[in-house]
């Protein structure tokens, strides 16, 4: 028959497989604070530094060895726009919006992207290829309207040529795959 200590042990031993050892090793390390609930934002840091992202496996195994509710640890979470709850596409669009941008017709580029991947700012496309961001000034003003795609730059960027752009990023993700 099993009992309450045996089924901590079983979801003490998921939880630790879930986070990995470096993470159960800072978590360990929190629980020589007086309060250890105090450093879940900073427990939350690393998990999103090693996986990219906040699972809901995360959150709960990170509820169960902190020992904090699972509704505050999932409410920590979503409160703060730093935290990803979704994973990241394989590439990061940064679409300028900034005024000289904006001004060069930066709305009509985020029309194009929306339309063209069917996602919105700060959501990944459902193939996992591409999430997209706003930026405010990517500091390079006098090529507007610009966006990054990963750590590339492209400038004066017109609408027809979005699905232009983004089309060499998926060629490009097919030769990674060698398809
Ligand atoms: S406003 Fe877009 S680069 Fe500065």
């Amino acid at each position: 028959m099993s009992t309450t200590t045996d089924n901590w042990k079983e979801v003490e031993a998921t939880s630790r497989e879930v986070l990995g050892p470096e993470i159960v090793a800072f978590i360990e390390h929190c629980h020589e604070d007086p309060e250890p609930s105090g450093r879940l934002i900073a427990v939350l840091h690393e998990v999103q530094a090693k996986y990219g992202y906040l699972a809901p496996a995360h959150l709960d195994a990170v509820a169960q060895l902190l020992r904090v509710p699972a509704a505050k640890v999932a409410g920590v979470a979503s409160f703060y726009h730093y935290f990803r709850l979704t994973p990241r596409g394989r590439w990061t669009i940064n679409l300028c919006l900034g005024t000289a941008c904006y001004v060069k017709g930066a709305d009509r580029i985020a029309q194009r992207l929306r339309d063209e991947l069917g996602i919105t700012f700060g959501e990944t496309s459902p193939d996992g290829m591409f999430t997209l961001e706003a930026a405010r000034c990517l500091g390079t003003c006098g090529l507007a309207p610009v966006m990054m795609v990963g750590e590339d730059l492209h400038a004066s960027v017109t609408p027809d040529q979005v699905p232009i752009i983004l089309d060499k990023y998926l060629r490009k993700a097919h030769e990674e795959k060698g398809v």
